[in-house]
């Protein structure tokens, strides 16, 4: 839906505002709605963070973040000017309840001066364990007591199992509603996923094919060239399952799979994609190594250059059992997709940075042509999310020439040739978004829990039985070669990136 200008007044306050997050996204993500007027006529942003910035060294700390991150590039003086009057910095310390009362007195000026409340937004960009004291502190003080207007953004990870995302929803809801939490996913930000539902149900070509009678397989990929970097200490904790499956990959998987919504409204789309999580076929203990795979990263080469193995990134333990990539086939025991493997996988030093989503058909009941002159693969169509955002479709056509001979071609969708302008980012549009309160981009309580249950057989499985193989690929690499088995076993193969010759 066209997102409308919010015409109250809104105020956000970034816990973690100097953070990596609000550096590299955030801001950078505020600063451009800004300029290109999506943002209230009047706002004014809070940062709170733990350095002794006054407002003048947090605008230069921004400055700096938004000419090497945000994708408008350095920005203009005269913008510039008009977007840090609106920022301001608060010394926080908050675990301390003495902090939430200067806060309500600083919200409370605030809304003094310009004459009225303004929506609060509250973006919790720290920590785990620092969502509870937040959310208690800002409960106490009643600081987002205007349920229809005040919201909080809660960062992933949600929880670290089942029961720690149930304790956490339970400590958010004694002190807001549902409708006033919003978890972020940023992959539903993200343009090329969004497009999934218009391709699914704005045509009516595809939606009579999709389904176990005409799908063989789906794909759901995403492979990362970046290792653990600095944050070896809270990847250690996570591992590719929490970091990426459990939510990432599982919202991929939601929005190939869903039925169609009987409207764009957030709680239908909402509802359609927990049906999803709740048709995945429970895996069973012993069963585990026949539909999962784990691997870690050794050391070794990205263009050109020596990388270190996972065992040997700071903050990483010498003898980690963590997984930097995993592989799960999924069925979903429902009508549509009876007896199709869905299979996930995700990775970190792949040998490319890749996210997309191949649905391969089936092959055609009867071969017409004769063998020796058809190369008539199955149709396959490829959505590919980032780098590359396309679509392509495969089918066959006759080569050229007097002879009926055929061979594989593809039609392409370039999504950003079709753009007008630069893609936004998709914090961009979920921030948008949370401002205007709209959750359809938002998981649900009950989708987090879902979402959980799925992997929970897993996680327990790999934790209780340390891999003793690990590392088991080289940087640089697809991963571990239990993964090419893992899909073998149906004669299926892992697809990789399709370079199209021709974009029609
Ligand atoms: C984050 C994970 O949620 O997503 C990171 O914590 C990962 O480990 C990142 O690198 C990937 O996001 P994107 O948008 O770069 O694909």
């Amino acid at each position: 839906m066209k997102p409308v200008k919010k015409t109250s007044p809104s105020v956000i306050v970034i816990f973690g505002g100097t953070g990596d997050l609000s550096k590299r996204k955030l801001i950078p993500a505020f600063y451009n709605l800004f300029i290109e007027g999506w943002m209230p006529e009047t706002f004014d942003i809070i940062g709170l963070g733990l350095e002794q910035y006054n407002d003048e060294a947090y605008h230069q700390h921004l400055l700096d973040a938004l000419t090497a991150f945000s994708r408008s590039g350095t920005p203009e003086t005269d913008k510039w000017d008009a977007f840090k009057s609106r920022v301001h910095y608060m010394v926080s310390d908050i675990n301390n309840p003495e902090f939430y009362q200067l806060l309500a007195t600083k919200l409370d000026a605030m809304d003094k001066e310009r004459g009225a409340r303004a929506d609060r937004l509250f973006y919790l960009s720290v920590a785990p364990h620092f969502i509870a004291p937040v959310a208690i502190n800002l409960g106490h003080t009643k600081l987002a007591a205007n349920v229809q207007a005040d919201r909080i953004i809660v960062e992933k990870p949600f929880g670290h199992n089942r029961a720690t995302a149930t304790e956490l929803n339970e400590l958010l809801t004694q002190t807001f509603q549902e409708t006033q939490i919003y978890r972020i996913d940023h992959y539903l930000g993200k343009e090329t996923v969004q497009n999934i539902l218009a391709f699914r149900f704005a045509n009516a070509l595809f939606e009579p094919l999709w389904n176990r009678s005409y799908i063989d397989y789906v794909q759901i990929t995403v492979a990362e060239e970046v290792g653990v970097e600095q944050r070896g200490s809270y990847y250690e904790g996570a591992g590719a399952l929490r970091d990426m499956i459990q939510n990432h990959l599982l919202q991929l998987l939601c929005m190939i799979a869903m039925e169609p919504p009987v409207s764009f409204e957030a709680e239908e789309i909402r509802n359609r994609k927990v049906d999803v999580l709740r048709a995945v076929r429970p895996l069973k203990h012993d069963e585990i190594y026949k539909y999962a795979v784990r691997g870690q990263y050794g050391p070794g080469w990205m263009q050109g250059k020596k990388v270190p193995g996972y065992r040997e990134e700071p903050g990483v333990k010498p003898d980690s059992n963590t997984e930097t990539y995993a592989a799960i086939k999924f069925y979903l025991d429902n009508w549509r997709w009876q007896d199709v493997p869905f299979y996930l996988r995700t990775g970190k030093r792949m040998q490319e940075k890749t996210s997309s989503i191949t649905i391969q058909f089936r092959p055609v009941p009867h071969a017409t042509f004769p063998d020796n002159y058809s190369d008539n693969p199955p149709n396959r169509l490829i959505i590919n999310i980032q780098p590359r955002m396309d679509i392509r479709l495969r089918f066959t056509a006759k080569k050229q020439g007097l002879e009926m001979s055929l061979n594989p071609v593809e039609m392409v969708f370039n999504y950003e040739k079709n753009a007008s302008g630069k893609t936004p980012e998709a914090y961009e549009t979920l921030l948008l978004d949370a401002l205007e309160g709209d959750a359809t981009l938002f998981m649900r309580s009950d989708q987090v829990l879902a979402a959980w249950d799925v992997i929970t057989p897993i996680l327990e499985n790999w934790e209780s039985n340390d891999s003793l193989d690990f590392p088991n690929y080289h940087a640089g690499t697809w991963g571990p070669e239990n993964a090419e088995a893992l899909i073998a076993r149906l004669g299926h193969t892992w697809t990789g990136v399709t370079q199209a010759k021709d974009d029609c």
